[in-house]
């Protein structure tokens, strides 16, 4: 069976992957690798239907992660694109895995949105993430656990879409918002939040010192280069533009781009807006070091009414550790 190995153990040309992901009888396009001592060897090479008896055989072995080359990235991500409903909602698997699989599926799908915002096949590839993750949520006894937990806190500007889209679906539910239909329209936009940053020279998004005024000026302006980028697709619903556009407003009018506070920022806004600074304080960046969540939450509520008290209150009762407990 293992036709080939590796001298060399470079786990930077391969994918990790779940073994959960793989179906049954499903013919694969891609070779699958496992390690071996300090190698990476073939285990199945593609056009071979993966079989129940290859599944047993990996898990006699304590194997539930495989290996695929980076080569065979956009194959792997069409076969679990197309299965990702099925998997997600497959009660048989473990909820944890199936958390680490949306989670997993998502880091690849901002990889190319951010790459190309305007693609529409990018765009209905990100709306269907969003229904999967909404079911999941709906559905998982422990979705907000253990999607909590897969949770990176490196960070990096996708999984910081993942992670503020995660947030925000879950502080919905968790303020009465039931309706999948209002959650997948919150959770697109939560996604897209920050497609405008697309527009922005790198050099200024990873500068480290403070920024110049005419540099702030460049950033201020991605919510509603955000909001053009999806309209040149126009494949997003009207209201999953708000998470887009008001997600740096604040309710004491300090925020942009327009300014606005209290009762004009909609409920989608708000609730964005904690999610992207929780985890913008709580992941770990280059030039920062990340910060708890309770002294984080501390600090939102210390910035003088910048956010909605009760939607920040039922944010620190979701993240209490009475909460997850319960949940879990
Ligand atoms: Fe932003």
């Amino acid at each position: 069976m293992e036709k080939s190995a590796h001298t060399e153990r470079r786990t930077g040309q391969y994918l990790t992957i779940y073994l959960d992901t793989l179906r049954i009888d499903s013919v694969l396009d891609f070779d699958l690798y496992i390690i071996n001592g300090s190698n990476v060897v073939l285990f199945r090479a593609a056009k071979l239907p993966f079989t129940e008896r290859n599944r047993q055989q990996l898990l006699e072995n304590r194997v539930n992660m495989l290996y695929v080359s980076r080569l065979d990235q956009q194959s792997y991500q069409r076969y679990l694109k197309n299965n990702l409903k099925n998997i997600v909602a497959d009660v048989n698997l473990e909820e944890s895995v199936r958390a680490g699989i949306v989670y997993e599926s998502a880091k690849f799908l901002l990889e190319d949105i951010f790459d190309r915002p305007t693609l529409s096949e990018n765009i209905c590839r990100g709306k269907e993430l969003v229904s999967s993750t909404v079911g999941f949520i709906l559905t998982a006894d422990s979705a907000l656990t253990n999607l909590l937990n897969v949770m990176s806190f490196n960070y990096s500007t996708y999984t910081h879409s993942i992670n503020v889209c995660t947030l925000s679906l879950a502080l919905a539910q968790f303020v009465g918002v039931k309706n999948p239909s209002d959650l997948r329209t919150l959770g697109t936009g939560a996604l897209l939040h920050d497609i405008g940053k697309t527009k922005i020279d790198i050099s200024i998004l990873n500068k480290t010192g403070p920024l110049t005024n005419a540099e702030m000026d460049i950033v201020r302006q991605h919510p509603q280069w955000g909001c053009d980028l999806a309209k040149e697709t126009d494949l997003i619903d009207r209201e999953s533009y708000i998470p887009i556009i008001q997600h740096h407003e604040r309710e004491n009018e300090s925020g942009y781009p327009h300014a606005i506070g209290g009762k004009q920022i909609h409920m989608y806004g708000k609730i964005t807006a904690i999610a992207d600074v929780f985890d913008a304080m709580t992941t770990q960046r280059v030039y920062r070091n990340a910060v708890d969540a309770y002294p984080a939450l501390k600090e939102m509520y210390e910035d003088r009414g910048a956010f909605d008290p009760e939607l920040l209150g039922a944010f620190t009762k979701m993240l209490g550790p009475t909460n997850l407990n319960s949940s879990s």
